[in-house]
């Protein structure tokens, strides 16, 4: 038995290390090499404080987007609107062309192709009171013409979904060119 206490010394050693509490966690070395820290993906708040994929600061425009209208609906929205606001694009032909084409679409049904307010729902009578575009009382401008697509007015609903940010411009310059050929 020469080797008896060696083999006593290894069976108390055994136990001790087998009788550990699996219950509990055990002392790790370097845990994060084991559990990864996640990320709280759609927080504002990421690893130690850092902002991980969180929300766009207030205001931010996507690239090629366009800020959002911020004029409000109402009478000093319109007065600002029809006052201030001015048409981002050129008056080219190309604008004018595609302007043309969404106002056959959208707008010619109540209000004529040719802006006289006869357009066939004006001619069955289903929509009443539709301007002339060069209606002098009404005297509208650009910005009013904009404010108007965005909003609608009374009977005329908005047509702020149906039309992109240069859409809406381009039909404004087309909207101007025909008030301008009713007034000759
Ligand atoms: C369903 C019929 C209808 C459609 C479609 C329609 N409108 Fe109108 N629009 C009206 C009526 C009705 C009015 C008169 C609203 C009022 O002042 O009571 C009006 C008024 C206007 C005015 C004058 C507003 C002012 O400042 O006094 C403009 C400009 C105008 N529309 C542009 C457009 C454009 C551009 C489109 C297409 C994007 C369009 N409308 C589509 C019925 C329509």
């Amino acid at each position: 038995m020469k080797h008896f206490k060696l083999i006593i010394a290894l069976v108390i050693f055994a136990s001790i290390v087998s009788c550990n509490d699996k219950r509990t966690p055990q002392v790790q070395y370097m845990p994060d090499m084991y559990e990864s820290v996640p990320y709280d993906a759609n927080g504002v708040e990421g690893i130690k404080g850092k902002a991980v994929n969180s929300k766009p600061v207030a205001g931010t425009i996507a690239r090629g987007g366009h800020p959002a209208y911020d004029i409000p609906n109402t009478l000093e929205g319109y007065n600002k609107a029809k006052a201030e606001l001015k048409n981002p694009l050129e008056a080219t032909e190309a604008n004018l062309e595609n302007g043309k084409a969404m106002y056959t679409i959208y707008c010619a049904t109540c209000h004529g192709n040719k802006g006289d307010g006869q357009g066939v729902l004006s001619q069955r009578e289903k929509f009443e009171g539709i301007p002339r575009y060069d209606d002098a009382a009404r005297n509208i401008t650009e910005g009013s013409i904009y404010h108007v697509i965005m909003y609608g007015k009374n009977l005329m609903g908005s047509h702020a979904s149906q039309l992109t940010y240069n859409e809406r411009w381009q039909i404004v310059h087309y909207v101007e060119k025909l008030r301008t050929d009713l007034a000759k």
